[in-house]
């Protein structure tokens, strides 16, 4: 049974904790938040230990693994701290708040052959999986572009969330939101390797950060996407279309209150009459329970460390993903395409000297 140091007793430290309870192979032993009451709430639910200090919760006795799950800003100590004292890591999305901020876990990991997995959990829910099986498979043939609406409208009091405050999140609905499409975008579609982006403050008092981001990718095989991430889009939308030579796929609803998930899949008929379409519609959780992907990434996580290997979204993997948020930051600032960074292609120092 491994044992769990949890850093960060918030909405997602909850989430993830239920999870590893029910997992029958790991235990929460400490849960670590610098809140007292948020760390002793969390903990006395599962019967684990509060503490406010993470690094003291790291080297705990019996702890082989530590999830991170603070605001963005308190991810990339406790994650090199953890790894430095030789445990495996598990930490939310960003992995921090630019590439360079990262690079540091990334490489720690490398350096100590430790896992290092981002909560990317969107690529474990039930239509991207099913979306994935039909790409691989060659149902669409090859792939033409992709076409994504993603946003909520925000709630009274937003611009004192964390996540809209530049120095502590590190950007805004693009970062917080938009990353996990473009996450979806290398996974389903390609590697972006140029962006076009345009981000905008319309409507909430936030001092620095966009509420609404519109980006135009071209991937390394001629892909395009076309993306509108936003926190004024009054009703919650997931919305996510793929089309290919052969048909489409059409990804709405990500449980809670974007709908049930869904997928639509298209195929062109050689007539060019209308498309037949077949629909998969995905048992919904229960009322206040995490849907599916939140099990899905955590037993990931749980087979690279048993095995070895590397999960999806592992440091490297999920430091590109930031890549091209840096990327498309800078698009909107110079008003122009730029290009991607590969860090795919760099190893120790390479990166940082090239940023
Ligand atoms: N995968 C997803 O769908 C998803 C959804 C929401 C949030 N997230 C990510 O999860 C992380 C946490 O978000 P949340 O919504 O749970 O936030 P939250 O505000 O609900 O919880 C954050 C908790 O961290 C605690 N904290 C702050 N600084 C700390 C520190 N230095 N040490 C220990 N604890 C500290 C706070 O007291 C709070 O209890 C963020 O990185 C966010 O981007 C992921």
């Amino acid at each position: 049974m491994f044992g769990v140091a949890l850093i960060g007793a918030g909405n997602v430290g909850r989430i993830r904790a239920g999870v590893i309870q029910a997992s029958g192979h790991a235990r929460v032993r400490i849960v670590a938040d610098v809140d007292p009451a948020q760390a002793h709430n969390l903990a006395s639910s599962i019967s684990a230990e509060a503490i406010t200090d993470w690094r003291t919760a790291i080297e705990s006795d019996g702890i082989d693994l530590v999830v991170v799950s603070t605001p963005t800003k308190f991810h990339i100590k406790p994650t090199v701290f953890a790894l430095q004292a030789g445990k495996h890591v598990l930490c939310e999305k960003p992995l921090a708040r630019s590439v360079i901020e990262a690079v540091e876990g990334c490489e720690t990991a490398e350096r100590r052959h430790l896992i290092l997995k981002t909560g990317f959990n969107y690529r474990y829910m039930a239509h991207v999986r099913k979306s994935k099986e039909f790409i691989d498979g060659g149902l669409l043939g090859p792939l033409y572009f992709l076409r994504c609406h993603y946003g909520h409208g925000g709630r009274p009091g937003y611009e004192k969330h964390w996540c809209t405050d530049q120095d502590l999140s590190g950007g805004g609905v693009l970062l917080e939101q938009g990353i996990h499409i473009l996450d979806l975008v290398r996974y389903l579609l390609g590697e972006p390797t140029q962006v076009l982006a345009q981000s905008s403050r319309y409507f909430w008092d936030f001092p620095e950060v966009e509420d609404n981001c519109f980006l135009l990718l071209k991937t390394v095989e001629g892909m395009s996407a076309q993306i509108h991430v936003s926190w004024t889009q009054w009703t919650n939308i997931f919305s996510f279309e793929i089309f290919g030579r052969d048909g489409y796929l059409r990804l709405t609803g990500r449980d809670g209150h974007y709908g049930p998930q869904k997928l639509v899949w298209g195929k062109r008929k050689a007539s060019h009459s209308r498309p037949e379409e077949q629909v998969f519609e995905f048992t919904p959780p229960e009322v206040s329970s995490p849907d599916d992907s939140w099990r899905r990434e955590w037993e990931d996580f749980i087979h690279a460390v048993q095995t070895g290997g590397q999960p999806m979204s592992h440091a490297r993997d999920s430091l590109q993903t930031l890549a091209v948020v840096e990327a498309a930051y800078q698009s909107s600032k110079q008003q122009k395409w730029v290009e991607v960074i590969d860090n795919f292609a760099c190893t120790g120092n390479m990166l940082v000297n090239k940023l």
